[in-house]
C-alpha cells in the first residue's frame, strides 16, 4: 500500500515521476511546457544549478502560486526532482 512513498527511506522514483507529472503538471502543464506556471523543460531550466532548483521546489516562490513542497517531500526527494527536471533521461 502507498502509505506515503515520500516518507520511505529509499526514494520511490516512480512515485516522484508521477508527482512531477501530476502535481507539478497541474500548474506547469501535463507535459511541463507551461500553464499557470512556467515551462519546466530542461532547456528552460538550464540556467539553474541543482541546489537553487532544489530550494525553489522546497520553499516555493513567495507571493506567487508556486507552493513550498517542504511539507510534502524530503530534501533528498527535492534534489532528485531537481536533477530529474534538468536531466530526465539520466534519472531512473
Ligand atoms: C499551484 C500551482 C503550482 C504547482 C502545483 C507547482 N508550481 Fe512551480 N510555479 C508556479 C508558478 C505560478 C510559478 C511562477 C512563479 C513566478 O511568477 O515567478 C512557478 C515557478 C516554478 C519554478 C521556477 C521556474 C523558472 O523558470 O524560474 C520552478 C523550478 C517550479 N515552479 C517547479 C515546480 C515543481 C518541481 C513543482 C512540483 C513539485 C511545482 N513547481 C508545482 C505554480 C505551481
Amino acid at each position: 500500500m502507498a502509505t506515503t512513498a515520500l516518507a520511505s527511506e529509499t526514494l520511490d522514483t516512480d512515485a516522484l515521476k508521477r508527482l512531477v507529472l501530476q502535481d507539478c503538471g497541474s500548474c506547469h502543464g501535463l507535459t511541463l511546457k507551461g500553464g499557470l506556471g512556467p515551462d519546466l523543460r530542461p532547456e528552460s531550466l538550464a540556467h539553474y544549478d541543482v541546489d537553487v532548483l532544489m530550494s525553489v521546489i522546497l520553499d516555493g516562490i513567495p507571493d506567487t502560486p508556486m507552493p513550498p513542497w517542504r511539507p510534502l517531500m524530503s530534501e533528498e526527494e527535492a534534489e532528485w526532482v531537481a536533477r530529474y527536471l534538468l536531466q530526465p533521461e539520466s534519472m531512473q
